[in-house]
């Protein structure tokens, strides 16, 4: 299951978060039996601290695997402190550190507080990518406000991306709408509400997941997924990688309106409309 960028390149619609992924034996070790179950997208950031840990585990591993890099998505984010003209610089930094010669994906990883300089880091970014350091930009935590802000800026390149918190408690579907009309893939994160036990333990999804046969994060991801929303959960226990990778079921019409509904509301990240 993949989508089709802008660009003509596929990315996968699940693909693996690495947030609290840390230090280089538990990041090797996690990427290890990621890619042993199959996981090809890996999400990482600079605010995470482990792109170095992450370049060189997939150095080792990839060989291991019978990989090579173009086997392989990364996509990794600007800090928010890096807005401005040092956003190409800070291009360049996570390309060392992730020792690669390109990036699959480099994404805004928040609006940031002014207009001015998120305009010039996107500038900076459409110059990364047709320098070659990527092979494709987007956005994170943009609301359509901040999207019609690139929409009408004077490089003309839309993002590929717009990777935003998603689950069934929250869906701003302006957004997803909006994406899909101009071919921006939604990516969602925290897609299981980032580990609450609030979310995999809803009565509704639960009642849903036994009916069906399904673990319950799998019933809440295949939501997302069957809705044209990519998932990059992250899961550091092998057996929740497996599950989380296993969408190969169709959830009916009830079921999808079922979580649809739950009117919770619950956001777990802070909420990119208070910015400017
Ligand atoms: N762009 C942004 O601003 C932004 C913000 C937040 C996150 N992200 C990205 O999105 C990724 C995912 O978000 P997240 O890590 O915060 O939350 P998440 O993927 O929604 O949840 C991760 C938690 O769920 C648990 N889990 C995973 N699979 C499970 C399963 N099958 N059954 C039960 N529990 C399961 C994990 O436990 P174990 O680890 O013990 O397996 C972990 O505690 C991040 O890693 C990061 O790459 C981006």
């Amino acid at each position: 299951m993949s989508f089709k960028m802008h660009s003509g390149d596929l990315i996968p619609l699940i693909g693996f978060g690495t947030y609290m992924v840390d230090g280089f034996k538990q990041t090797k070790e996690v990427l290890d039996n990621a890619l042993s179950v199959g996981y090809r997208l890996f999400d990482t950031a600079k605010m995470y601290g482990n792109e170095t840990e992450i370049g060189r585990a997939l150095k080792e591993l990839l060989p291991k695997h019978k990989l090579t890099r173009r086997d392989i998505f990364i996509t990794t984010k600007l800090l928010p402190s890096d807005h401005g003209k040092i956003a190409y610089a800070a291009i360049e930094e996570s390309l060392s550190k992730l020792d690669c010669e390109y990036l699959d994906l480099y994404l805004i990883h928040w609006p940031g507080s002014a207009a001015k300089l998120r305009a010039e880091s996107w500038r900076q970014m459409v110059k990364a990518k047709n320098d070659g350091l990527v092979r494709n930009i987007g956005v994170s935590n943009y609301t359509v406000r901040h999207l019609e802000e690139i929409l009408n800026s004077p490089e003309g390149v839309l993002p590929a991306v717009n990777q935003i918190e998603w689950h069934p408690y929250y869906h701003p579907y302006e957004v997803l709408e909006f994406c899909k009309k101009h071919g921006i893939l939604v990516q969602a994160y925290m897609p299981l509400g980032s580990g609450s036990k609030t979310l995999l333990n809803d009565p509704h999804v639960a009642k849903i997941a036994e009916r069906i046969g399904k673990t319950r994060a799998q019933v809440i991801l295949k939501w997302s997924v069957q809705q044209g929303v990519g998932v990059i959960p992250k899961a550091a226990t092998k057996s929740h990688m497996e599950d989380n990778i296993k969408l190969d079921f169709t959830l009916s019409d009830e079921d999808m309106n079922t979580l649809c509904n739950l009117k919770k509301r619950t956001k777990y990240d802070w909420d990119p409309e208070s910015l400017p």
